[in-house]
């Protein structure tokens, strides 16, 4: 191992992922819910912390194309393979340097961000290194910044240390057999160690290739998190805890029942709500937002910003699109009836939440909370402002094309394609790329969805 990594597995590459839940539109609805004030969508200065091969800040390059990028990473591979995609898109608002923390933590950058993200960085580092990003954080943010983490949450991992100890112990092969003896040994352990949590973790980690594997339980440092502990590291930042970045996360109610609601209410009056929280998930991951001084709404600011708010008709059937990945329990807000009511007054293109809460038989809190349930649910989907859209066309248009490209010369398909329209990254698997792109025919209705988001060519 060498000396400048600190514990970080850097033999092997990361693979080049991108992570959806990183755009600052996207975190709208969430912030308003929580009544924070973010800072500008439009024209901003964003830093990315350990980017890897910053496919998702490229994305997001695309789609604002009034801000600036700024993504940095130690490994020089995935610097070379973030800066061989931003040629080929041609975009002139993104950097991608090779420095670690540390480097930069000693400096200060021409001019301070408004928003930082890190993803799969804070559990994966030893202390050191997180005091390095502290001390960056600290000196790099502007007032009123917002920090996205994205990190594994300790409630579903505490179980799981063997797993961990295991893939550091067990022999490692070469090549594709790296963690051959690891896998058997866990799933020999696993076989009578009568954990079904466990069980249900493994068989996602299973999947996984090598080199995910090698970031998420090789690296020396990976750990998980309590929320508690990150949210008292991040305070030196003078950084404090916004929202979860997802709308959903502040609805329990339409996931859970019983004992693990009560578990919640019982957290949150004693000042352990998201600890709470995260037992009741028997959550993994987390990705949280912190905000450095950010303007707290009034009931009223927040009410007439949420009814600014586009939203677009949309359909958990696409099969792609921002939805909640867990299934939405029935509620007294969102009846068939009620359901359909809102279909109406959403069809044919996007419209401010405020006509359809307005349009709505309900009493006017009723039906806000109707249409955030809506979204939640992905029968509904935020859209960003016609000039906003309008701006990103071009970008995410030469993006997606280049997706294209990759698709057609077998080359390595981007998981994702960029939309102006809700100004972030949209999974979208390669069949329905393909059909997008007028390389195969599809299903009409898909087509039109694709199209509505931006992601047709
Ligand atoms: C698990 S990967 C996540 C990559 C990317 N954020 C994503 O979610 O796909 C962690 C990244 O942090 C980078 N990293 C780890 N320690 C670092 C340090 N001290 N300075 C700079 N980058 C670091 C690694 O090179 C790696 O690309």
């Amino acid at each position: 191992m060498s000396d400048w990594s600190r514990g970080y597995p850097v033999d092997s590459a990361y693979f080049d992922t991108m992570q959806p839940e990183i755009s600052p539109f996207r975190w709208r609805p969430a912030l308003l819910t929580a009544r924070i004030s973010g800072p500008s969508t439009r024209r901003f200065r964003f830093l990315e912390l350990g980017c890897g091969s910053a496919h998702t800040l490229i994305a997001l390059a695309a789609c604002y194309p009034e801000a600036e990028f700024l993504g940095i990473d130690f490994m020089p591979e995935h610097v070379v393979r973030a800066r061989a995609l931003i040629a080929e898109i041609g975009l002139t608002n993104i950097r991608v340097e090779e420095a670690g923390f540390a480097d930069l933590a000693a400096q200060r950058p021409e001019a301070r961000f408004d928003y930082a993200a890190m993803h799969g960085v804070w559990s994966w580092v030893d202390a050191e290194t997180r005091g390095d990003i502290v001390a960056l954080l600290g000196g790099w943010l502007a007032p009123g910044a917002l920090v996205y983490n994205g990190y594994n949450c300790a409630a579903g991992w505490a179980a799981a240390a063997p797993i961990r100890q295991i893939f550091r112990e067990a022999p490692a092969g070469a090549g594709d057999t790296r963690y051959a003896a690891a896998r058997e040994a866990v799933a020999a352990w696993l076989s009578y160690a009568q954990n079904p949590a466990l069980d249900a973790l493994w068989q996602r980690l299973s999947k996984q290739s090598d080199a995910f594997l090698a970031h998420e339980l090789g690296a020396a440092h990976g750990s998980a998190v309590w929320f508690t502990d990150l949210a008292e590291a991040l305070e030196p930042a003078k950084l404090g805890f916004a929202c979860p970045c997802e709308l959903h996360e502040q609805f329990d109610a339409l996931f859970l029942d019983g004992a693990r609601l009560d578990l919640i209410r019982r957290g949150g009056e004693q000042g352990w709500g998201q600890t709470a929280r995260d037992l009741s998930y028997n959550r993994t991951f987390r990705a949280d937002l912190f905000h450095r001084g950010a303007l707290r709404l009034t009931t009223s600011e927040m009410i007439a910003e949420l009814r600014a708010l586009r939203v677009l008709g949309w359909s958990r059937e696409a099969g792609f699109g921002l939805l909640a990945d867990l299934p939405v329990k029935d509620t007294p807000v969102a009846t068939p009836e009620i359901e359909a009511r809102v279909a109406e007054l959403a069809a044919e293109g996007a419209h401010p939440i405020g006509e359809i809460v307005d349009g709505l038989d309900l009493d006017p809190q009723r039906a806000l909370q109707t249409v955030l349930v809506q979204l939640i649910k992905g029968n509904l989907m935020a859209v960003r402002d016609e000039a906003e859209v309008a701006a990103a066309r071009d970008g995410t248009r030469a993006f997606n094309t280049v997706a294209k490209h990759h698709l057609e010369a077998g080359r390595r398909i981007l998981p994702g394609l960029v939309s102006p329209e809700t100004g972030g990254v949209v999974i979208v698997p390669k069949t329905l790329q393909r059909v997008g792109f007028g390389l195969e025919a599809g299903d009409p209705a898909q087509i039109d969805r694709m199209q509505a988001l931006g992601l047709t060519l």
